[in-house]
């Protein structure tokens, strides 16, 4: 170890139960606090929890448990093993603490319970874990000493605290004195170890810090040892945008302030108590949230200086909230309402989280962790009220709360979130006073589900700012290792080519032949699948339909544009192969695809009344409306009542009674409820349901469950799992072995494989953001002024210098919607002329082009090396 560090200058770290209840986590305990130490040319003192489970027995046994003896004894036993494990010398170490521990059952304080014993009893923990990791560390030649946080940690004492409270749940006051310090760094050891969750009661004997302790404890002594810097040492790696639990996607938000940190704490994250930030903050001291398993990690730093971005940080959820809803007629502006209303909640202790209020109206939320709130609690606070306006219970709900500095400032963004919201009941919104947290309180059954959706559309929406690298790190599923990486794309290893391309003139799609057949030929491995048609919407380029068919696919059509089309480019090909599902098609459509022998789609009654001898004798296939769309924008979702697409499912009985008296024969059974879909469990839901309708029609031979697959588009969109997809669909297939099964994908075949080729025009900047014009837009490429969708662009004349620049990306039609890509990093030395690439355009991009301005169509190129 270095030269010793300045006598006053400490790091905190703390680790909580799982973190010391094993050999290697103490290996890693030494390894960190000497870096610390070297690093940061500091003292470290090193603050334990119990061993993990340890504090549970405790509470047992303080709170009276009858086997109490034989608690205490697997409580030794366990210890000792622990030792054994360490190869330590359990009696020279923990003989002591042991027979205190044995002796507190023993005491005759024991039979009363009381205060002071039950604290001295939930401190062994802490001591046993402490003096254990003491002897540990300096076996494995730390210079650390032992110091027991009784002596430095001195409770407060708070008028009209409760004895209970002034013994279990004490607060200690942060801004020690100057002599206070200088007696703490006096110790001679470099470092040193202490006890979380207990400190010093005004009489001189043990008092508990309650809930949060370890975390306040290390909080407690930053503060007042004035620290470089507090660490929370968990077994995750930081706080993060939600709870990865439930949203996998969450990010781990790599640096806060302490405002935005509390109200995370508070509203729903439980790895770090909110009761430790204020000393912290009050001090100055920096803290870190950082994982013991995973080091390497950045982790949550929190501390003053952390650039203030705004934006929501995180979406939580508390569940097991009660709302009181308080009725009063003529309370408006009546002089003490709510003191009356208050001071009923007071008495029962009741403290109150969320307030809404209205002239009839106040409805609050009470939430569980902050209180006691049983049913009994409930029904005595109820009948008070009830002397002074009606009263409504409604529980269990939800609170799910955005949190982030700028809240107001970004309502505009949240049209989604509300959008999303507006299909629960929502009892409650709240808007905190500090500009830091939303609050929607809803029923917790139907928060189920919510958060994963609601934090997509955070990020889609921009409102959660995920490129802020200073705020926002990897995803927890990054983290955990279980993101499927995008393959490296075709275009990168045929830049020259591409280049030679663009010169003979642009805008020009290039599509990539090996790239549409390995993807038919994933489809095709997938076995639950009987027919696969390839939806012709997505890119009718003649070479791509021939690619496909050779591969097997089918086609689908929805125009008879169409149709002719691809029998003209394949004359041979089998009407059989062939589906036709339109929409609102002129009624002669239906009748020339009939006589082309296609299959054809129907999706409404209307067409066999007013058309009935053109169905008369034939089969058709029923597109149904399964009730709801899916996809990735509003504008690509097709079921549900504001969908022009499919006949209501709940009505099929009608259509099979219109069939049968039409003499028409439902043979196939169709939905298809959007494009782009990224919910895993979509297709699998629609077989199932699809199934279940198809049995009762009786006559359906293929269930159609659509397209609407994925494909990556942002860095940070994963491949579509083909695998557990097939898997879902195999499972449901297994319930309804009578039907073959067809799907009709269209992106997923060629997106990937088409590039738009450019030039770049010009560079203009204008006030603060630059812009890169090319000569194609939104009449080459629509989908990003019409869906916002999202296609990287690189500059392919400069693909080797780092992209350090933002740009603004922007077409030649006069249109304000005419942008390609907002502050996308481009070289900064990006220039009129260069060629630029515009990914994933395979898709939806030359079938949608248009003339607009009087300007021309691009031209389209195949590629088949
Ligand atoms: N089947 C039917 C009945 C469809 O309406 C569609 C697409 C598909 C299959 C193929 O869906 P896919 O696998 O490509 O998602 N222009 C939008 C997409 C509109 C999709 C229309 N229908 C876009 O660029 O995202």
């Amino acid at each position: 170890m270095s030269a010793s560090p300045p006598n006053d200058r400490w790091i905190v770290l703390k680790f909580g139960g799982t973190s010391v209840s094993r050999r290697h986590r103490w290996d890693t305990i030494g390894k960190l606090a000497k870096k610390r130490a070297e690093d940061n040319h500091a003292r470290v003192l090193i603050v334990v929890s119990a061993l993990s489970g340890v504090t549970n027995e405790l509470t047992a046994i303080a709170d009276g448990a009858a086997d109490a003896a034989s608690r205490v004894a697997a409580l030794e036993l366990r210890h000792r093993e622990f030792l054994a494990e360490l190869e330590l010398d359990a009696e020279a170490v923990l003989g002591q603490r042991l027979a205190v521990l044995r002796s507190l059952v023993a005491d005759p304080r024991a039979t009363a319970r009381t205060l002071d014993w039950q604290a001295e009893v939930l401190a062994q923990g802490e001591l046993l874990s402490s003096t254990i990791g003491a002897a540990y560390l300096s076996a494995g030649g730390l210079d650390i000493g032992w110091c027991d946080a009784r002596q430095w940690l001195e409770a407060m004492t708070i008028p009209n605290q409760s004895a209970w409270a002034q013994r279990l749940s004490v607060s200690c006051d942060p801004r020690g004195s100057e002599d206070w310090r200088a007696r703490f760094c006096a110790q001679s050891n470099r470092m040193l170890i202490t006890q979380g969750f207990i400190a010093r009661h005004g009489d001189g004997g043990t008092a508990i810090l309650g809930r949060g302790g370890s975390d306040t404890s290390a909080a407690y002594f930053g503060a007042l040892l004035k620290a470089q810097r507090v660490e929370i040492w968990t077994d995750v790696p930081g706080m993060f945008s939600a709870n990865p639990r439930e949203v996998p996607d969450a990010r781990l938000l790599t640096r806060l302030d302490y405002f935005e940190a509390q109200e995370i704490a508070t509203t729903g994250a439980k790895v770090l108590h909110p009761r430790s930030i204020k000393p912290c903050r009050d001090a100055g001291v920096p803290m870190a949230i950082l994982d013991t398993e995973r080091p390497e990690l950045p982790g949550t730093s929190i501390d003053g200086n952390a650039l203030t971005v705004p934006g929501v940080k995180a979406i939580s959820r508390r569940n097991g909230i009660v709302l009181v809803s308080m009725e009063g007629i003529g309370m408006w502006q009546q002089v003490g309402f709510l003191a009356d209303v208050f001071a009923r909640f007071k008495k029962h202790g009741l403290s109150v989280d969320l307030i809404g209020s209205s002239e009839t109206n106040v409805t609050v939320s009470l939430d569980p962790s902050e209180n006691l709130v049983s049913t009994d609690v409930l029904a005595a606070l109820s009948s008070d009220l009830a002397e002074i306006c009606r009263v409504k219970v409604i529980a269990p709900c939800a609170a799910i709360t955005l949190v982030g500095r700028g809240m107001r400032s970004l309502l505009h963004k949240l049209s989604d979130v509300w959008a999303t919201f507006g299909k629960e009941r929502v009892h409650l919104i709240s808007q905190s006073s500090n500009d830091l947290n939303l609050t929607f309180v809803i029923d917790e059954a139907d928060a189920d589900g919510l958060l994963p959706i609601l934090h997509a559309e955070l990020i889609d929406s921009g409102a959660m700012p995920v490129a802020e690298t200073s705020v926002f790190g990897p995803r927890w599923r990054q983290i955990a290792g279980t993101v499927r990486a995008r393959q490296t794309p075709w275009w990168r290893s045929q830049r020259a080519r591409l280049i030679e391309l663009a010169a003979a003139g642009t805008p020009a799609y290039v599509y990539h032949l090996p790239t549409v057949r390995a993807r038919a030929r994933a489809l095709n491995a997938i076995g639950a699948i009987d027919r696969r048609y390839y939806a012709v919407k997505a890119n009718t380029h003649p070479a791509i339909l021939k690619a496909l068919v050779e591969e097997g696919f089918g086609l689908e059509c929805v125009s008879l544009g169409e149709l002719r089309r691809i029998f003209e480019v394949l004359p041979d090909l089998s009407p059989t192969r062939v589906l036709f599902t339109p929409s609102f098609a002129p009624h002669p459509e239906y009748a020339q695809a009939f006589a082309l022998g296609v299959t054809v789609t129907v999706d409404n009654l209307e067409l066999l009344q007013q058309w009935p001898d053109m169905f008369q004798g034939r089969s058709v296939w029923l597109r149904v409306d399964l009730g709801r769309g899916d996809g990735h924008h509003a504008k690509v979702r097709t079921g549900g009542r504001d969908s022009k697409f499919g006949f209501p499912f709940e009505r099929v009985d009608d259509f099979i009674a219109a069939a049968s008296a039409t003499d028409v024969r439902i043979t196939g059974l169709h939905a298809h409820l959007g494009s782009g879909v990224d919910t895993a469990q979509h297709w699998k839901q629609v077989c199932d349901e699809l199934g279940g309708i198809a049995e009762r029609i009786g006559t359906v031979e293929v269930i159609d469950i659509g397209g609407g697959l994925p494909i990556p588009y942002t860095a940070d969109d994963e491949p579509f799992d083909l695998e557990a997809w097939g898997a879902g669909l195999a499972e449901i297939k297994a319930a309804y072995p009578g039907f073959g099964l067809a799907i009709e994908p269209g992106r997923y075949l060629v997106a990937e494989a088409g590039v738009l080729l450019s030039h770049a025009t010009q560079v203009v900047a204008k006030q603060g953001i630059t812009r890169v014009g090319l000569d194609a837009g939104m009449h080459t490429l629509a989908r990003p002024a019409l869906y916002d969708a999202w296609h990287d662009v690189v500059n392919l004349s400069r693909l080797d210098l780092d992209a350090d620049a933002p740009f603004d990306i922007v077409g030649p039609i006069c249109e304000s919607s005419d942008v390609l890509g907002r502050r996308r990093p481009l070289p900064a030395s990006t220039a009129p002329g260069d060629v630029m690439l515009i990914a994933d355009a395979g898709a939806y991009g030359y079938v949608m082009a248009s003339h607009y301005n009087l300007r021309g169509l691009p031209k389209e190129e195949v590629l088949d090396v």
